[in-house]
């Protein structure tokens, strides 16, 4: 299958991250992110920005439900086009809530709800929100397994696939953290203090791996506003990661 790239409707992070190129189809693509900096209203837009191109895509939860992921999403700028393509089934949102547990079975039965979906659907756009959230349910061995299966479905079908990761503030990390070897890009956006007479906490995003093509590993200072992640300009200042502040 011949490789290709789609731009993820932030230029910014296109052209100075991912090489002037965006992400890669088939490809699969890892976002690792501290809590709460943006992970899942930039996958839900870049869904937004491919469905504009015509593209289906297919949201995976195991966090929150649909109504909730939808509503808090009011005010961003790509909520009214989320909307109407949900409700065109442009953009599938599925919450697969684990309460009970997961085992070797249960994770057949997602595999092939997958499967079932994306062949049924012919989305080209998938994400997964968590992989994280995977590993308190199951054995590192079986969220390998899953991982390397949708890898190969995204392969078989000519997907983009962006696994969300979980990347802790405190304590140890609950990822069993095998992702980053498999994916073919790794996005870490993590919060850090920019030291100073008045130190101050911010949100970093760099590029730390690309198989495919050549990538740019500056650190770059990103906030979240009404139009989604911003990417500002190069950190240059002394930082420290947040766990040492
Ligand atoms: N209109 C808005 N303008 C600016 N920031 C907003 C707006 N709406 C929500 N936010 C902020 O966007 C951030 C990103 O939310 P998002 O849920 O995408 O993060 P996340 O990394 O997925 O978090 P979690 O780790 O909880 O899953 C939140 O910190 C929230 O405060
Ligand atoms: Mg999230």
């Amino acid at each position: 299958m011949r490789l290709e790239f789609v731009d993820t409707g932030n230029m910014d992070l296109d052209h100075k991250v991912l090489g002037g190129k965006g992400f890669p189809r088939p490809g699969t693509v890892y976002i690792l992110g501290h809590p709460g900096v943006g992970k899942t209203q930039f996958t839900l837009s870049y869904l937004v920005h491919r469905a504009k191109k015509g593209e289906k895509g297919l949201y995976i939860t195991f966090i929150e439900s649909k109504e909730f992921l939808l509503s808090r999403c009011r005010s961003f700028s790509f909520y009214q086009d989320l909307v109407r393509f949900v409700e065109e089934g442009i953009i599938r949102i599925e919450t697969l809530k684990p309460i009970y547990g997961f085992n070797i079975q249960s994770i057949y039965d997602l595999l092939q709800n997958i499967t079932a979906l994306i062949n049924q659907g012919e989305y080209k756009n998938l994400v997964i929100d968590s992989v994280t959230s995977l590993s308190a349910y199951l054995e590192p061995k079986d969220v390998r397994t899953l991982v390397t299966q949708i890898s190969d479905l995204t392969y078989r079908k000519g997907l983009t696939t962006v696994l969300i990761g979980e990347l802790p503030l405190y304590g140890e990390s609950l990822s069993v953290s095998f992702e980053a070897f498999i994916v073919d890009v790794m996005i870490v956006i993590d919060y850090i203090w920019v030291l100073g007479t008045t130190p101050r906490l911010t949100t970093r995003l760099f590029a730390v791996k690309s198989r495919i093509s050549p990538i740019d590993r500056t650190a770059y200072e990103v906030i979240v506003d009404e139009d989604g992640l911003r990417i500002l300009g190069e950190i240059i200042e002394k930082h420290i990661p947040f766990k040492s502040g």
